[in-house]
């Protein structure tokens, strides 16, 4: 459905009630489609965060390729940082269908005005961080995923469910990783759970802030680009993962979760937001490191970008001097 832009109020009117009536009908709004200003820019600004997010993920675990402790652990580390890297490339693309630009999107991670999720401030001290990372944050990542496959944009959604196929092969293998060296030596037992206590709550807090300080999901849950709220998500993650961990042998540095029969869903203790927050706004232990990593990869790429740029150009000018010759 393509309209053309309002020319009066009571058009711009009726263009959002048509807008909101195809998200109550689960219509997919696709790149052509007439769209709000706001949702195409909260939808820029959520994806193009999510697809930072999958590059400056990379970093934590890529730290450990060189040092995996078996040829059969890097490579399964090299194939989940590999994805990773396929997965922002996929997401900064689903950005510029919505008209925008991937030097702006990319310039903005560089300066350090855009977002990433937090939970990649922390730094990977053993090499059981990496298991717990993919059981923990690829698992939480999964929760929120699996939301946004529903999302009401077509390429957001449909990006979803390519990404959450690989995601759960992550998962896979850090949990098997996790259970191993939980049941395995005293010392990696001890391993296993310092990376738990390092890792549970940066995962509980990937999910955003509590809904009550939550301004975005209001306007995202209205025109479908969340099905659920940042609580709703974080709850799922925490009634699928806290009883698997306790099963395995670890404990949750959360000395006040309980089992709430009533509802059927584990209640956790206050997240500290204030740790939150001071690493969202970049004092975390590793925010200056990875901007500089990703700087340093940007600056080391630029050959291959202006290699491209002259091929296109070369191209460009071979294919206008055949129309003319031809
Ligand atoms: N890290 C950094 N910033 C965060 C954050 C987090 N974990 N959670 C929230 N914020 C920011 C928001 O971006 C927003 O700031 P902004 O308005 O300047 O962008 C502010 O805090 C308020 O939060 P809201 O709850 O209002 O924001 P949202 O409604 O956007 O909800 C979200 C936050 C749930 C993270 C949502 O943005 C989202 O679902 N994003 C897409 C998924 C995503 O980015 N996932 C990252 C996972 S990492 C990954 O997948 C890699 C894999 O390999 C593990």
């Amino acid at each position: 459905m393509t309209d053309g832009p309002a020319t009066t109020p009571a058009a711009a009117a009726d263009l959002l009630a048509r807008f909101e009536a195809r998200i109550a009908a689960g219509e997919k709004i696709e790149p052509g489609d007439w769209m709000p200003d706001e949702y195409r820019r909260q939808l820029i600004r959520m994806i193009s965060q999510h697809a930072h997010s999958e590059v400056v993920g990379m970093l934590p675990e890529g730290a450990w390729i060189t040092r995996a402790p078996s040829l059969r652990r890097k490579l399964v580390l090299i194939a989940k940082v590999q994805d990773e890297a396929g997965h922002g490339q996929y997401l900064y693309h689903a950005a510029e269908t919505l008209g925008a630009s991937r030097d702006d999107l990319v310039d903005a991670l560089l300066t350090g005005k855009a977002k990433y999720s937090s939970v990649f401030n922390y730094p990977t001290l053993t090499w059981a961080d990496v298991g717990m990372i993919g059981w923990l944050v690829d698992g939480a990542a999964i929760k929120n995923q699996l939301m946004l496959a529903q999302c009401s944009y077509g390429p957001y959604s449909r990006a979803m469910v390519r990404i959450c196929s690989e995601e759960t092969f992550h998962h896979k293998q850090g949990k098997e990783m996790v259970i191993t060296y939980a049941q395995g030596t005293p010392a990696q037992r001890r391993m296993a759970q310092d990376a738990l206590d390092r890792w549970w709550w940066p995962s509980v807090q990937m999910l955003g802030p509590h809904d009550s300080d939550s301004p975005n999901t209001p306007l995202l849950v209205r025109w479908g680009i969340k099905t659920k709220t940042n609580d709703e998500v974080r709850q799922e993650f925490i009634d699928e993962h806290v009883p698997e961990l306790q099963e395995a042998g670890l404990r949750i540095p959360d000395p006040d979760m309980r089992f709430d029969a009533k509802t059927g869903h584990w209640v956790h203790g206050p997240i500290d937001w204030d740790e939150f927050w001071r690493v969202v706004k970049g004092d975390g232990p590793c925010n200056t490191e990875r901007l500089a990593a990703r700087n340093r990869a940007h600056a080391d790429g630029a050959w291959v970008r202006e290699a491209l740029e002259a091929y296109a150009a070369r191209h460009e000018i071979a294919t206008a001097r055949a129309a003319v010759e031809a």
